[in-house]
């Protein structure tokens, strides 16, 4: 039986993609106040303000593309002989494009949910506060992602995966927001070598066993192969 690795992916993986990381430099949180348009309150008080918000990140992930970092992520879980659990924090839709089975904790922008019913379905480019959900016909539609003071999704899952894991690899995540920024230490606890891979060192750097640092597009593909080429085989 192969090694059980346990991936968690933030914004640094898709910057190479186009697409905005939150904390760095010039980030989506220094562009946008994230108490109204990332929070269950900002969206009570200007559904439309949010929605422009998220129409616009569902446009720039449009006309992104996944770049060699995600690319071969989805290549080491079609080969790698254990299990390969990747999470990600990121609501775009990059993994799912390269081939990569990734459990979104944060949601998907590229979906969209009905808050009477819970109904989820595939968001149309543009949503807005007048939009009724397909199944009920309420007027309560919104993103299917996190808001802060949500619940992030599959925490069972992911705390089944991080005790068992073998390897746990962070790539492109300041590990600013929890839970997931304590994923290290849940895997470290339970014996898992732990390793971070990002642009310059984050603030849970020191809680890794091993930090390798750059772009995740360079970082990526060469950490993959030494993975498979772990087997010894081609
Ligand atoms: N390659 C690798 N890492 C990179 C790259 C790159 N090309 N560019 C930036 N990074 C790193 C930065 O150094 C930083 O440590 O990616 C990290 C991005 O950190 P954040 O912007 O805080 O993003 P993230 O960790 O995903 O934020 C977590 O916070 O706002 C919430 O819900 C949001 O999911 C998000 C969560």
């Amino acid at each position: 039986m192969g090694e059980r690795i346990v991936i968690l992916t933030g914004a640094g993986i898709s910057a190479e993609s186009g697409l905005g990381t939150f904390r760095d430099a010039g980030g989506i949180w220094a562009q946008y106040d994230l108490e109204e348009v990332a929070t269950p309150e900002g969206f009570a008080r200007d559904p439309a303000k949010v929605h422009a918000f998220y129409n616009a990140r569902r446009e720039n992930c449009r006309s992104a593309e996944p770049n060699a970092a995600h690319h071969a992520l989805a290549r080491l879980q079609a080969a790698h002989e254990g299990t390969v659990t990747l999470i990600t924090q990121n609501i775009d839709d990059l993994f799912a494009r390269a081939g990569a089975a990734a459990i979104h904790m944060h949601g998907e922008l590229m979906r969209a949910r009905c808050d009477a019913c819970g109904a989820r379905w595939p968001a149309p480019l543009r949503m807005a506060p007048e939009d009724a959900c397909a199944q009920c016909g309420a007027r309560a539609t919104r993103p299917d992602v996190v808001w802060f003071g949500e619940m992030p999704h599959h925490l069972d899952e992911i705390f089944a995966a991080l005790g068992a894991a073998d390897r746990f690899v962070a790539i492109g995540t300041s590990g600013a927001v929890q839970p997931a920024g304590n994923f290290v230490r849940e895997a470290a606890a339970a014996g898992a070598h732990t390793l971070e891979l990002n642009l310059e060192p984050s603030e849970a750097s020191p809680l890794f066993a091993e930090a390798r640092h750059g772009p995740a597009s360079a970082l990526v593909p060469d950490w993959v192969a030494q993975m498979l080429g772990a087997r010894g085989g081609i």
